[in-house]
């Protein structure tokens, strides 16, 4: 082998450098330049930043919510939400109860905060209860009951779930079983969820008695933040 080595990334010629065990000594080249240090450095860097955008990519938010970033948010509730995220403990955090009048960013917030939270490496889900209870009903018949267990186990899977506009949905006595099932299963399991609800949808919720059981339990495990401001939807354009 010849000695004569240089670093393949700055050229620098290697000095050899005496490493002596026991009588035994040899030389061996040894980089002037820290490189090779810095190309590990690089490499895992890159890995991490691909696997930071594979969690957003997986997280498969609604366009709309693509120009907003929390660092540049203005509204009621970001300073809370900038905490939040910084303090986020999987199993252990309060998931959030965001509610308030039309078009006011409960969403727009709710969407930051699991784009915040998936750039911190952590699984997130955003979607509606609308979603998860008809993929709980997904294949009718027996093969719905296989569904709902996949359904509800998968849930469990995440470090936060957000259901956008709760209340939306449309309930049937087995829907109704299901929401608390779906409540229920994150509650026993300790994953934190959010929800954002408007007031047309805190109404709708009110129409089912059966949603009680909900309620307590969401009022246990969620910090509630209220939206006042009016809509940005018609002040915006
Ligand atoms: N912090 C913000 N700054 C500027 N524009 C915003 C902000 N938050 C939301 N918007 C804009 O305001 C509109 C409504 O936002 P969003 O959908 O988040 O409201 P919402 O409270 O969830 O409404 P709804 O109760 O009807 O679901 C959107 O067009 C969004 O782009
Ligand atoms: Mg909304
Ligand atoms: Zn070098």
């Amino acid at each position: 082998m010849s000695l004569e080595m240089t670093c393949p990334h700055c050229q620098k010629p290697y000095t050899l450098k005496e490493f002596t065990v026991g009588n035994y000594s040899s030389k061996i080249p040894y980089p002037q330049c820290d490189c090779e240090k810095r190309e590990m450095a690089r490499l895992e860097a890159a890995e991490k930043e691909r696997e930071r955008l594979r969690r957003i990519a997986a997280l498969n938010l609604p366009a709309i919510f693509e120009p907003f970033r929390l660092k540049d948010l203005t509204c009621e509730h970001a300073a809370d939400a900038q905490i939040y995220v910084e303090g986020f403990t999987p199993r252990k955090s309060k998931g959030l109860f965001i509610y308030g009048p039309n078009g006011n960013g409960k969403t727009t917030l709710g969407a930051v905060i699991c784009k915040e939270l998936a750039y911190r490496g952590r699984r997130v889900l955003f979607t509606t209860m609308t979603k998860t209870l008809n993929a709980m009903q997904e294949g009718g018949g027996y093969n719905q009951a296989a569904s709902a267990t996949k359904v509800l186990k998968d849930l469990t899977l995440y470090d936060f779930v957000l259901f956008d506009d709760y209340g939306r949905e449309n309930y049937t006595p087995l829907r109704l079983q299901n929401v608390f099932q779906i409540v229920d299963q994150l509650y026993t399991h300790r994953t934190v969820f959010a929800v954002t609800v408007n007031p047309e949808c805190m109404g709708r919720l009110q129409n089912y008695p059966e949603l009680e059981a909900i309620k307590d339990r969401m009022a246990q495990v969620l910090m509630s933040w209220a939206f006042t401001g009016p809509s940005l939807r018609r002040t915006n354009k």
